[in-house]
């Protein structure tokens, strides 16, 4: 017998009005290695006092060969099914924000799924780079909004590190592997999200790509050992865009509740770079206390970054019940979103 339940049709039914969804539970995942600045400094032409000063990163964790995102993801799923006092099989909906599935077929949603058993649940994967899971939070909070699921799994994961050109100090310095995980449902109380903005700009596509290994550009026997699947970016252009499009998400998303930035208490961003958010915290006039940070340990791992950040927000009791925060997020397509949750 087929597993998965089918999605309810809200069109079956009379219509209902859209219902507040919390973020039930958080957890996150990050391998065991580490590797620091002073290792890279081994393999690139590079300083420990560099990559410090350009980017705050000290060091990143990297996932073992035989450890794929799917391992990662479902090591976060467990904690957050944990913390949100929920079974696997009472979970309707897999979400996984990646851009480095473990294969194109089958989407790393319905590996997860196998892993952790969730037997009941449908399951898909979204790309939005590092702003992917801010889209598939998105999309989870749609499905319980609109009573077409009670329970949805959403879990960004990335495994960088086998996207990397070893040989390129532009890129290589920045990334690390982990996963982040929330469990969306419909709760009584308080806990709810409260706006969410998205965006994405297309015609900036080539300043932060993977150009080869899709159609577009297959590796071949010829073009094979020309790096053209590993990450390629214009660092200065991406700095620039990143500051002007998660200014401009958070205050929309502000906006959207009818919040000011006063009212927020903690900021979870992208953690791409340090001076990238000391820019948002000068810009939107935040100070830099009310930022989580945790690019120092585990560097950029895209779409599992904000989750991972929320993870450890919530259990280092950063963000209380009550608390208005914001999440801040940018990532290759070009793509941007913020988010407004009240704990
Ligand atoms: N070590 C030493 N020198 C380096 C390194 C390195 N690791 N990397 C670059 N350099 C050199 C450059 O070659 C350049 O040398 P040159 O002047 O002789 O040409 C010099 O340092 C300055 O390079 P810039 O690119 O101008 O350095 P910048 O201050 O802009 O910092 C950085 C580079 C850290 C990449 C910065 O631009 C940045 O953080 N950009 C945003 C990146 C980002 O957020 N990407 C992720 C987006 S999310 C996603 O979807 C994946």
């Amino acid at each position: 017998m087929p597993s998965g339940q089918p999605i309810k049709s809200p069109r079956s039914r009379e219509p209902r009005l859209p219902r507040p969804v919390a973020v039930a539970g958080t957890g996150s995942y990050i391998p065991a290695r580490v590797l620091t600045n002073a290792d890279l400094e081994k393999l690139v032409d590079t300083t420990d006092r560099w990559i410090v000063e350009r980017t705050g990163i000290r060091e990143r964790r990297i996932a073992a060969e035989d450890e794929c995102t799917s391992h990662m993801a479902a090591a976060a799923a467990r904690r957050a099914l944990e913390n949100a006092g929920l079974r696997a099989d009472e979970v309707d909906l897999i979400i996984v924000a990646t851009v480095t599935p473990d294969t194109l077929v089958p989407g790393t949603a319905c590996r997860v799924q196998r892993l952790i058993g969730a037997s009941n649940a449908n399951a898909f994967d979204v790309s939005a780079a590092c702003a992917g899971f801010l889209y598939a939070v998105e999309v989870g909070r749609q499905f319980v909004a609109g009573h077409s699921c009670a329970n949805v799994l959403v879990i960004g994961a990335d495994k960088l590190s086998s996207l990397m050109n070893w040989t390129d100090r532009n890129t290589c310095v920045l990334f690390g592997d982990g996963a982040g995980a929330v469990v969306l449902r419909s709760l009584d109380g308080s806990t709810r999200i409260l706006a969410t903005y998205m965006g994405s700009n297309g015609d900036l596509a080539e300043i932060l790509q993977i150009p080869g290994g899709g159609c577009a550009l297959p590796i071949t026997a010829e073009n094979v050992g020309q790096n053209l699947r590993t990450l390629q970016m214009n660092g200065r252009e991406t700095f620039k865009y990143a500051v002007t499009a998660m200014i401009r998400s958070s205050l929309n998303a502000l906006d959207q509740c009818g919040l000011k930035v006063s009212d927020i208490a903690c900021v979870i961003p992208h953690q791409a770079n340090i001076r990238i958010i000391e820019a948002i915290s000068d810009r939107l006039d935040v100070p830099m206390e009310k930022f989580f940070i945790n690019l120092t340990r585990v560097g950029n791992t895209s779409a599992a970054s904000i989750a991972i950040a929320l993870d450890e927000a919530n259990r280092a009791g950063r963000i209380q019940r009550g608390d208005k925060i914001l999440l801040v997020a940018f990532g290759g397509g070009l793509t941007y979103a913020a988010s407004v949750i009240e704990w």
